[in-house]
């Protein structure tokens, strides 16, 4: 199963597929990292982790088609088994959706369908929100809309700060379900056929959980 991975900041998340990638429990290959932006930290890790990487800076071309384009040939020049994006900071059109179509990841720093685009963890301090999390989705034209794979969620703790939530969200929730969404996909127990989500041939209904989480991502 080749990976390529798309990033655009940190990289926290490309860093525990590469763990995982080199402890034999992902069941894929990471074979490529692509970032728009050249002073990602994400391509010091790919970089670390001997992983070849492309930076394809959007602000080189004309358009949004333009960057889409090119950014879907650079992808495809890696060929990926599946795509996954891991803070990438572009929102991509259709026609890079549709050429990945149902092969493409995304995880969202909230319980989706709450809060979609940025600042999530400040929105929910704001409303004032019982329960925050992360989510992991299949990618659809529309942003943050994509088929739900896997939340996990806790309840907010009193007085945690913005940067408080966003530390305990990306440890203890996204490094965990990302990596085991992609092990599923990898050997064949999760796929998105016609928008919708299948996890060991059943179609889902509701977003998986943390109690579904196997040993080597708790
Ligand atoms: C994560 O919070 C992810 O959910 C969001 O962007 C952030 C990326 O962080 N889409 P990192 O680059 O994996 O450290």
């Amino acid at each position: 199963m080749r990976v390529v991975v798309l990033v655009s900041g940190s990289g926290r998340n490309l860093q525990a597929l590469l763990d995982h990638a080199a402890a034999g429990t992902l069941g894929a290959r990471v074979v490529g990292v692509v970032s728009n932006r050249e002073d990602a930290y994400a391509l010091t890790r790919a970089q670390q982790a001997g992983v070849p990487a492309t930076v394809l800076p959007h602000r080189g071309f004309a358009d949004r088609a333009a960057f889409d384009r090119a950014l879907a040939d650079t992808v495809a020049g890696y060929a990926p088994d599946l795509v996954v994006m891991a803070g990438f900071m572009r929102v991509l059109g259709p026609g890079f959706i549709e050429r990945f179509a149902g092969r493409m990841l995304n995880i969202h720093p909230s319980l989706l369908p709450r809060h979609r685009g940025l600042h999530t963890h400040r929105r929910v301090l704001e409303d004032g929100d019982a329960e925050h999390g992360a989510t992991v989705h299949f990618v659809s034209a529309e942003l943050d809309g994509g088929p739900l794979v896997i939340q996990g969620k806790f309840i907010v703790p009193p007085q945690h700060t913005e940067a408080m939530l966003g530390a305990k969200v990306m440890n203890e929730i996204e490094l965990k379900i990302y990596p085991q969404a992609v092990a599923w996909f990898a050997r064949g127990a999760l796929r998105c056929e016609a928008g919708a989500v299948f996890f060991q041939d059943r179609p889902l209904t509701a977003p998986l959980g943390m109690p579904h989480l196997e040993e080597p991502f708790r």
